[in-house]
């Protein structure tokens, strides 16, 4: 058996690792010929898992109200809901939290996070706020006016909230692929130059605040921008005297991603990757519950002016400028795992299981979102059951069906997610994606193998799987708390079958 180290890749020919950085990821073959990730860490705390028979998660998705959000983690067996907040915490991370400094002023838990972001990051001033909408609260409530027009990659759901209720408006200004679900485009994440040029001249210079650059676009499958991309956005912002504000809840991710994809970073570093980003941008905000594996969020920047502007409404809606709402040991952890980014033995364990999962799927000619991406696998599901249309919501109807067959939560990435229109229309989603998150370092390769197994049972029986439809809808952010009904008795139909094929198997 040969190991190789990522920066010998086998073209180079070279048999020995080029590198003794025990932060970049090794290669390893296995003597078999298989191509399987390595988990290159150890479980040392553990939760129990309850995997509950078919006809309880038929009810417990019943109780759930058709909602993913809404169910219990009693009825959950694997969690695959989200990223955020529920990545595993390393040793060094809560060892840190044990020297939590708990002032309400002036902490040190503080100043030490603070010297992590001017490491990871480059910037020296740092805004705390208690999760990454929050930051998105300070920035549109700061920058954002009515008639306000914010350019991005592709929005989230709390960025488009938070600009909406400010009275601004979003353009999304992808490359034509971005939204086609089977692409080869290593960065489908990218803002497309030419339209950022004539929507810049549409809209005016004056009317737009900041540029928003999405690190490895969520909702549009995890897919990461280049830094080619980011230095052509930055040059025309600079050009027009326009911010470039980056969301870097993903951003180790992309990092990851431009090092596998972009050849001017094959042999850099991630944390040379991870400031040669941050550089180019003016304000960078995340949300620490997805880039640091902690709980929290922030926004900094180098230019003491803007982040002095916002203090204000940091003391106002957030806590003191030394915690913003953040619990202090989360602070310590949060600065451990901003530097443990850089680590892409951290960084690259999520992506290498999704990839393994989604070139899985793929095999067995279940529509995915490819190339696979960061956050999660996505599967299509306009692809997956092409016979419900969108107004049945056929993202959110495959989230609740999947559960049923397999105790697996996921989350509806859809129109059920979106909003609707002046005329109370639902506003059709471009892509409907059930995600399938893989939080760093949570799962093993036998549970991804059962959500494999589970997938394709499904995708067999895809026909019985039907729509469903809104009984409460609130009127922000929907998709948390509403509550829905399937359209027929398919839900039944589905778990009968399921006991039907597996017998008395879980
Ligand atoms: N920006 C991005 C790109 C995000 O993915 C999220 C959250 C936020 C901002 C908001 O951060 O949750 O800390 O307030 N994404 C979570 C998800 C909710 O499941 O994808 P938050």
């Amino acid at each position: 058996m040969k190991k190789n180290s990522a920066k010998s890749a086998s073209k180079t020919q070279s048999a020995a690792p080029a590198t003794n950085d025990s932060n970049a990821s090794p290669k390893v073959k296995f003597f078999s010929g298989e191509h399987i990730p390595l988990e290159l860490h150890k479980v040392r705390v553990v939760q129990k898992l309850h995997l509950v028979p078919v006809e309880r998660r038929l009810a417990a998705m019943q109780e759930a109200g058709f909602n993913t959000f809404q169910l219990q983690t009693k009825d959950v067996f694997l969690d695959m809901l989200t990223d955020s907040g529920v990545n595993a915490m390393s040793d060094n991370q809560i060892a840190a939290m044990m020297q939590a400094d708990d002032a309400y002023a002036g902490s040190q838990s503080f100043a030490r996070l603070q010297s992590a972001v001017e490491e990871v990051f480059g910037k020296k001033y740092l805004l705390p706020a208690h999760q990454g909408r929050a930051c998105e609260n300070i920035l549109a409530q700061h920058f954002v006016k009515p008639n306000s027009v914010i350019p991005m990659n592709y929005h989230f759901t709390t960025t488009l909230a938070h600009i909406t209720r400010n009275g601004g408006r979003i353009v999304e200004i992808l490359s034509d692929d971005a939204l086609k679900i089977k692409s080869t485009n290593p960065f489908k994440g990218n803002i497309d130059i030419a339209k950022l040029e004539a929507s810049i001249a549409t809209h005016g210079a004056g009317n737009i605040p900041f540029i928003r650059m999405e690190a490895s676009t969520n909702l549009i499958g995890g897919q990461p921008f280049s830094i080619a991309n980011m230095r052509a956005v930055r040059a025309i912002a600079k050009k027009h005297g326009i911010l470039l504000v980056l969301d870097a809840s993903l951003i180790g991710e992309n990092a990851y991603f431009v090092k596998q994809r972009e050849a001017e970073f094959k042999n850099a570093s991630v944390a040379k990757i991870l400031l040669t980003m941050c550089d180019l941008a003016d304000i960078v905000y995340f949300s620490a519950r997805k880039v640091s594996s902690s709980r929290g969020g922030g926004i900094c920047s180098n230019n003491k002016e803007i982040i002095d502007q916002m203090k204000n409404l940091v003391v106002l809606f957030e806590g003191f400028l030394t915690y913003g709402g953040i619990s202090v040991r989360e602070i310590e952890s949060m600065a451990v795992g901003l530097r443990e980014t850089t680590d892409e033995t951290v960084m690259s364990q999520s992506p290498l299981f999704i990839e393994y999962l989604v070139g899985r799927l793929e095999k067995l000619g279940i529509p995915v979102v490819t190339p696979a991406g960061g956050l999660g696998c996505h599967v299509d599901a306009m692809g997956f059951v092409p016979h419900i249309p969108q107004k049945d919501y056929p993202a959110g109807a495959l989230a609740t069906a999947f559960y049923i067959a397999s105790g697996v939560r996921g989350m509806e990435r859809g129109t059920m997610s979106s909003v609707r229109d002046v005329h109370g229309h639902d506003i059709l989603a471009d892509a409907e994606l059930l995600r399938l998150a893989m939080p760093r370092r949570v799962f093993t390769l036998s549970q991804v193998k059962y959500v494999e197994d589970r997938l394709a049972w499904l995708y067999k029986n895809r026909n019985l799987i039907g729509g469903i439809h809104f009984v409460e809808e609130p009127t922000v952010l929907r998709f948390f708390n509403g509550r829905l009904a399937a359209n027929s008795d398919w839900p039944q139909k589905l778990a009968a079958k399921f006991r039907q094929d597996f017998g008395d198997s879980l």
